[in-house]
């Protein structure tokens, strides 16, 4: 395990912004945390640093160099811990690759995961926002996970009601923002799938594809070329997925801005309210396919903003920001980043 000093971390963030974190290191264990975690030991620091717990950097807008220590999590291993006549349990570490754990699960048979196929990132970062897709999130596989307290030292176990999960919330992100780093997840996957093709898309996908017999390789492969027509591949385009939550407000207000705006989409949830589809509110304020030098929002999806190569975080953030007002101003409606920005 090695600190290492003033590093790029353009390769560690899917935006591919070109950052330096002051202080980097990657952990594969407990020990190796809480060895890192004892900032006294090192020679560079005299008070307690900035700390951020990095995945696989998916979720994450750097507006500057990180001024303290960057830690990436690199905890590996897939365990079948119990099964009973209807699930399996099955614990993972926070550093597995999210969409390879998808893989193992279909190629095992364990279903429930696969309409969250091909989302970029780790698996400790799945229930910081509780990441969902086409009709699933994570919260209904999960079933426990463990993290580090970091200021008491010791391992915490976190249930489903524990973990307040919400639309792309959980209390990692609110209550205990910075307290705890998530070292492994524990999901409750189904032997018989129980399929939800309720996502209009994912049932045209399927005919298109020519699928008689549904099956968990199917619908991963229908949300898979779903996915892949019109979100940008981080690995040529820098992004971060959808940069703004939709938005939710009430069924009155969208009553009346049906009425100003016939076209506008939204869907209705069960506590009453209208889900709005951020991605339409910015395509109709006029930005998608925008672009100012290397910062952009994207020409297929206007929730997405992208790094075409050299925007730095300040730009994409400013953009963000030119966004978010402009469709406040046509719409009345205030959007949310989903990024988290540092
Ligand atoms: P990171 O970006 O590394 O971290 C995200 C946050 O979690 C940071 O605040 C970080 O400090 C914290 N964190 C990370 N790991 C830990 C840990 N072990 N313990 C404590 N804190 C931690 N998201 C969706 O929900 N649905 C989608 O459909 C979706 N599609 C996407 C498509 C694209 C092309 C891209 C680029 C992103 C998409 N995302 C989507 C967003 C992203 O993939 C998810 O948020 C993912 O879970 C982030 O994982 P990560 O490991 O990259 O997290
Ligand atoms: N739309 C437009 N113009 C656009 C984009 C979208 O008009 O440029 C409208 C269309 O009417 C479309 C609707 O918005 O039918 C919804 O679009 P889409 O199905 O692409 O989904 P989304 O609401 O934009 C959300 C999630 C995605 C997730 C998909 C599929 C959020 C913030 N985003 O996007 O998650 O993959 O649904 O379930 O909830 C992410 O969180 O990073 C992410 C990519």
């Amino acid at each position: 395990m090695t600190v290492q000093e003033n590093i790029l971390i353009k390769q560690y963030n899917s935006f591919g912004i070109s950052a330096y974190a002051n202080l980097f290191a990657k952990f594969n264990s407990v020990d190796e945390l809480e060895e890192l975690l004892e900032f006294k030991k090192f020679p560079f620091a005299n008070s307690p640093l900035p700390m951020l717990i990095l995945g696989g950097g998916s979720n994450i807008l750097f507006t500057k160099n990180f001024p303290g220590l960057v830690l990436k999590n690199e905890l590996k291993e897939i365990k079948e811990i119990k099964e009973d006549e209807h699930h399996i349990y099955v614990q993972v570490g926070a550093g597995e690759n999210w969409h390879q754990f998808v893989l193992h699960c279909i190629q095992k048979g364990w279903a429930g995961v696969e309409n969250l196929s091909l989302i970029p990132g780790n698996v400790g970062a799945s229930p910081m926002q509780n990441i969902g897709a086409y009709g699933v999130e994570l919260k209904d596989i999960f079933y426990s996970l463990e993290a580090y307290h970091i200021h008491d030292k010791k391992m915490v176990n976190f249930t489903l009601n524990d973990c307040e999960f919400g639309y792309r919330e959980s209390i990692f992100k609110k209550k205990f923002k910075n307290e705890f780093v998530i070292m492994d997840v524990t999901f409750r996957l189904n032997r018989i799938p129980d399929f939800n093709i309720s996502y209009g898309a994912i049932g045209q996908e399927l005919d298109k594809m020519g699928v008689k017999d549904l099956s968990i390789q199917a619908v991963s492969q229908a949300v898979i070329n779903i996915r892949s027509s019109k979100l940008p591949d981080p690995a040529v385009i820098g992004n971060a997925g959808s940069f703004f939550k939709n938005p939710e407000i009430s069924s009155s207000q969208f009553a009346m801005l049906s009425s100003q705006f016939p076209g506008i989409v939204g869907y209705d949830l069960p506590n009453g309210n209208v889900k709005l589809a951020a991605g339409w509110l910015i395509e109709q304020s006029g930005w998608k396919g925008y672009r100012k030098g290397d910062a952009g929002c994207h020409e297929k999806q206007a929730l997405v903003l992208v790094n075409y190569g050299n925007a730095t975080g300040n730009e994409i953030y400013n953009l963000s920001e030119e966004i978010l007002q402009s469709v406040k101003e046509k719409f009345g409606v205030g959007l949310e980043r989903e990024v988290n920005i540092v």
